[in-house]
């Protein structure tokens, strides 16, 4: 415990110096362009420290209230505390993270007596304050504890840690995983090592100036499939959602299996890869919708053909904001957040979500 808190603590001065948080500071000597501009994502951000997090400290005091239960996420001194109450009892704990950036919705982990949950209460930032977090077994607490969150198994704790946050370098290595400890030994984010494995074996080799060993698989050089792949660790792969679901409307936000239903997706071309529409380390270049009709028209124009040498169609309705008819938005209930449909196609005005 000791020894994770020291680990922290050299964290916070690094990060107080403007450096990234390791394992990925030492990244930044070299690839200064990535790095800046990765620490501004909102991947970047999707996890942060009670403490830091930039929504709790705007929001020093937030309460909701749902049926017999209200909640209250405030400070004591400088930590923030989620609590709930029936009238009669009360269950108050520390918050240990926050997940999620807030610009769609933000849900805590908080320790009690030793094990952890999922709180119940979840911010979003279209409403600007807290809600039920999104989920079945959210809907109708039949006790205290219950409504004061979901108990997560070790099996959550590691899946929802491992897409949100990174180990700690030097963490003690016998930590059990998915135990409180484990838990507060991680670094939040999404980090380069997500993305580009091995990387510290990358980085000392080339400070050494051994190129061999340096070697890194060019990510530049994937076709879609193996885009979707890279992604799918988190934002979930086509067969994930193909064979456990959900289907219906709650799938919207799942852009490898929706996209891959779509006719433009071609496995094996670059042009409709996640890459071709989202930089991966700098989102600010995106501006809706007119960013994007460029990339459509990497196919859908006079001559263009497929990988396979079939030629594109073209639109005879419109000429420009391709995204805003054939992607349309969709808000999936209790989400509070209108997501893009990635599978692109001509819809009807009233047709039943597909898929
Ligand atoms: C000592 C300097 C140095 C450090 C530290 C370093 N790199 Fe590199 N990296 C390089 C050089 C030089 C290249 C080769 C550049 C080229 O060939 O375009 C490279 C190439 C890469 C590539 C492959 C680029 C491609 O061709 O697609 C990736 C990805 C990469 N580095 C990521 C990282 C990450 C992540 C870290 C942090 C763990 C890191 N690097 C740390 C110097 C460094
Ligand atoms: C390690 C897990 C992980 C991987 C791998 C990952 N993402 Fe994400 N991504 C996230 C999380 C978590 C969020 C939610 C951020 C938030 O709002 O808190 C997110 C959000 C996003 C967003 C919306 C937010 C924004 O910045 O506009 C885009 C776009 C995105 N990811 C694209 C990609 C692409 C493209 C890839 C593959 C090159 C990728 N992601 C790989 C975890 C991941
Ligand atoms: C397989 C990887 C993965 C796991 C496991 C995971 N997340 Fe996420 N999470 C993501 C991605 C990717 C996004 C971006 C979602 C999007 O834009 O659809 C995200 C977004 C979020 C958001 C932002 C609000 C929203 O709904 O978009 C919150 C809050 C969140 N996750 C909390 C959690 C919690 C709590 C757990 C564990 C109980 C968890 N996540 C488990 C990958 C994951
Ligand atoms: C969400 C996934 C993701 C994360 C996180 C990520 N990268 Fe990348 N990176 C990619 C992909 C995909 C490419 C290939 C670029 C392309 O297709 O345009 C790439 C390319 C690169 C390259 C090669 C540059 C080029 O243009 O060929 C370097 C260097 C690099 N990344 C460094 C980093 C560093 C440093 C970090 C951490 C600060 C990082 N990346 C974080 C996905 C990621
Ligand atoms: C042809 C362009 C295109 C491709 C390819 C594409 N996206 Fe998107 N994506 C968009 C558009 C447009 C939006 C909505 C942007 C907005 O409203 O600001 C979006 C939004 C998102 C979001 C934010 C969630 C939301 O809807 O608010 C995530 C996450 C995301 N995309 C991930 C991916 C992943 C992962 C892939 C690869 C499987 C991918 N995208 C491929 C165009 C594309
Ligand atoms: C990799 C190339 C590629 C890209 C990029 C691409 N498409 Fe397509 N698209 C196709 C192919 C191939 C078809 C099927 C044959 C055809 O219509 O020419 C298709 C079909 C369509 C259709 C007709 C679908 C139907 O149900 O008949 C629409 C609408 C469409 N694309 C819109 C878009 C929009 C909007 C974008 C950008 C967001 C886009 N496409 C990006 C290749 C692409
Ligand atoms: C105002 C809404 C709107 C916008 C904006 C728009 N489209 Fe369309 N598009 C449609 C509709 C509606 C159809 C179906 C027309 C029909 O079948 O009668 C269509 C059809 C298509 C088709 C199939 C053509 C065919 O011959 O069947 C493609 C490909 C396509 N659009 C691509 C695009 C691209 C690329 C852009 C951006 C440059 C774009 N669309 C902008 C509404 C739009």
């Amino acid at each position: 415990m000791r020894r994770v808190l020291a680990l922290s603590l050299a964290a916070l001065a690094a990060k107080a110096a403007g450096l990234p948080p390791e394992p990925s500071r030492q990244c930044a000597a070299c690839h200064p362009a990535q790095s800046r501009a990765h620490w501004k994502t909102l991947m970047a951000l999707t996890m942060a420290s009670p403490t830091e997090a930039p929504l709790l400290r705007a929001n020093p005091d937030l309460s909701w209230k749902s049926g017999p239960y209200s909640y209250r996420i405030f400070r004591e001194g400088d930590r923030p505390v989620y609590s709930v109450t029936d009238g009669r009892n009360t269950i108050s704990s520390p918050i240990l993270w926050a997940l999620g950036e807030g610009k769609t919705g933000q849900t805590y982990i908080v320790e009690h007596e030793g094990r952890l949950y999922e709180s119940r209460a979840s911010y979003y930032g279209e409403i600007k304050g807290l809600d039920v977090t999104i989920g079945p077994e959210f809907a109708d607490p039949d006790s205290l504890l219950k409504a004061f969150g979901r108990f997560m198994t070790t099996g959550d704790v590691v899946a929802c840690l491992n897409c949100h946050s990174v180990k700690q370098p030097g963490s003690p290595a016998a930590l059990r995983s998915g135990s409180v400890e484990w838990a507060q030994a991680r670094v939040p984010g999404v980090h380069c090592e997500h993305c580009h494995l091995s990387p510290a074996r990358h980085a000392s080799a080339r400070m050494s100036g051994d190129r061999n060993t340096a070697r890194m698989r060019r990510l530049k050089d994937l076709v879609a499939d193996e885009t979707s792949e890279l992604c799918g660790k988190c934002h979930r792969t086509w067969a994930d959602i193909d064979t456990n679901g959900p289907k219906g409307i709650a799938n919207v936000r799942f852009q490898p299996y929706r996209i891959a239903l779509s006719k433009c997706y071609d496995p094996g071309d670059v042009r409709i890869s996640c890459t071709a529409c989202h930089d991966p380390h700098d989102r600010s270049k995106e501006q809706a919708p007119a960013y994007f009709d460029k990339v459509c028209e990497s196919c859908h124009r006079a001559g263009a053909k497929t990988v396979s040498g079939r030629r594109l169609r073209l639109c005879k309705t419109a000429k420009a904001d391709c995204v805003s008819c054939h992607m349309p938005k969709y808000e999936i209930p209790g989400s509070h957040w209108k997501f893009a449909d990635h599978f692109i196609r001509v819809v009807r005005p009233g047709e039943p979500y597909p898929g």
